[in-house]
């Protein structure tokens, strides 16, 4: 995604923000009140494929309600503010312990912003500690950030040891609860099993990869903003703020019309795909005053971890990590230069991001 599609989404919002996309056969939704109602209305909206042509998808952000939310409920406790809030010491650890190693010329990418993360979910799925690279590395195959023929044999591997970890009924924690989870009276087969695994990897790792280099993105762009981060207050701010402006998650491609309807009085026809462009309602002059400008706001009602009931169960603990990212960055540099040149944006139209990051 490169900062021209801003330009993109603004023109597409004043020829009125719905629009049909011939070559991907889909409808593109850039203005913010249809975005939001879209994501609202999972009874008019389906995020589930298979009823359209598609193989469903990963565990229960492709499935519908009254099935989502009965495996959403399974983890759900895991993930609210006052039990994430409980890692906020390991996760620091983890942050001070990159940071010191981070030198003028590493890769912030590599050496951060996606170590962290990784570490956290494996800390939180408790994956072994002589496990950690094996699932690193499973986990950078399943976002993509790895492709070449050895996929197979770390999956059958990464299979083997999660089967493992499951088998010896684990006392406490998310692997617990997966394990002993009952839908329908019998329990998840290993298959959904993995998947829950695979979704909190997909949805949890590059999303906060990519907050926490916007985040420093942001900073060297606004060097007067370094000065009013010296309250709570302010960081709060200055994290959402990163989310509206380089929301990680650029667009949903995946709704589908249960039955004929119309959006904002465009008709759309039973099983039509919706693109949701969270990137663009972020920035809809409607909603956010000035919504070009990178501003320390009052009321920011953002979606980028979206509405509704597909909301992002993660959304605590990104806020966590970027918070703690944020603060250990404040303490150990006076000031946040990135280089513009060396640094590499992520080709991705989904999502907002670097590739490579360099001080500058
Ligand atoms: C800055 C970081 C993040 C961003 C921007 C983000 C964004 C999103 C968005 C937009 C959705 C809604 C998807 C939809 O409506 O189809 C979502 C859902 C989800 N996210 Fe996140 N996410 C982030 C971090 C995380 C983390 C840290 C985790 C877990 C460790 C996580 C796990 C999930 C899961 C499991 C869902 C599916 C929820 C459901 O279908 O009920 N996310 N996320």
């Amino acid at each position: 995604m490169y900062d021209e599609n801003f330009e993109h989404y603004k023109n597409a919002r004043n020829n009125g923000g719905i629009i049909y996309n011939n070559e991907k056969h889909c409808w593109e939704l850039y203005t913010y009140d249809a975005c939001k109602y879209v994501l609202m209305h999972d009874d008019i909206f389906s995020s589930n494929s298979k009823y359209f042509g598609g193989n469903g998808g990963l565990s229960f952000i492709n499935m519908d309600n009254p099935e989502h939310k009965e495996y959403r409920n399974i983890i759900a406790p895991y993930f609210m503010t006052s039990k994430i809030n409980e890692m906020r010491q390991d996760i620091t650890d983890i942050s001070n312990e990159l940071i010191k190693n981070l030198q003028f010329n590493s890769d912030i990418v590599k050496d951060y912003a996606v170590e962290l993360p990784v570490r956290v979910i494996s800390n939180l799925l408790g994956i072994p500690k002589n496990d950690r690279e094996k699932f690193k590395e499973w986990s950078d195959y399943i976002i993509g950030n790895k492709r070449d023929d050895n996929f197979a044999a770390i999956n059958n591997y990464m299979i083997e040891k999660l089967s493992g970890l499951f088998s010896q009924n684990p006392e406490n924690g998310i692997m617990s609860v997966i394990s002993t989870a009952n839908v329908n009276n019998r329990n998840l087969d290993l298959n959904e099993k993995i998947g829950y695994i695979m979704l909190l990897i997909i949805g949890g790792n590059e999303t906060t990869t990519n907050l926490i280099t916007n985040m420093l993105k942001a900073l060297s762009d606004n060097e007067d903003i370094i000065n009013n981060l010296n309250t709570e207050r302010n960081i709060h701010d200055f994290i959402e703020e990163t989310l509206r402006y380089y929301s990680p998650i650029q667009f949903l491609p995946h709704r589908f019309a249960i039955d004929d309807t119309d959006i904002n009085g465009i008709h759309i026809n039973k099983g039509q795909r919706i693109s949701v462009f969270l990137g663009s309602a972020n920035r809809d002059e409607n909603i956010f005053d000035k919504p070009d400008e990178f501003i320390l706001r009052d009321r920011n009602e953002h979606i980028a971890f979206g509405r509704g009931p597909h909301m992002c169960i993660g959304a605590p603990l990104a806020r966590l990590e970027a918070d703690i990212a944020l603060n250990d960055f404040l303490e150990n540099y006076k000031k946040i230069r990135i280089d513009n040149k060396k640094s590499i944006l992520l080709e991705n139209p989904m999502v907002y991001g670097y590739q490579k990051m360099f001080f500058g």
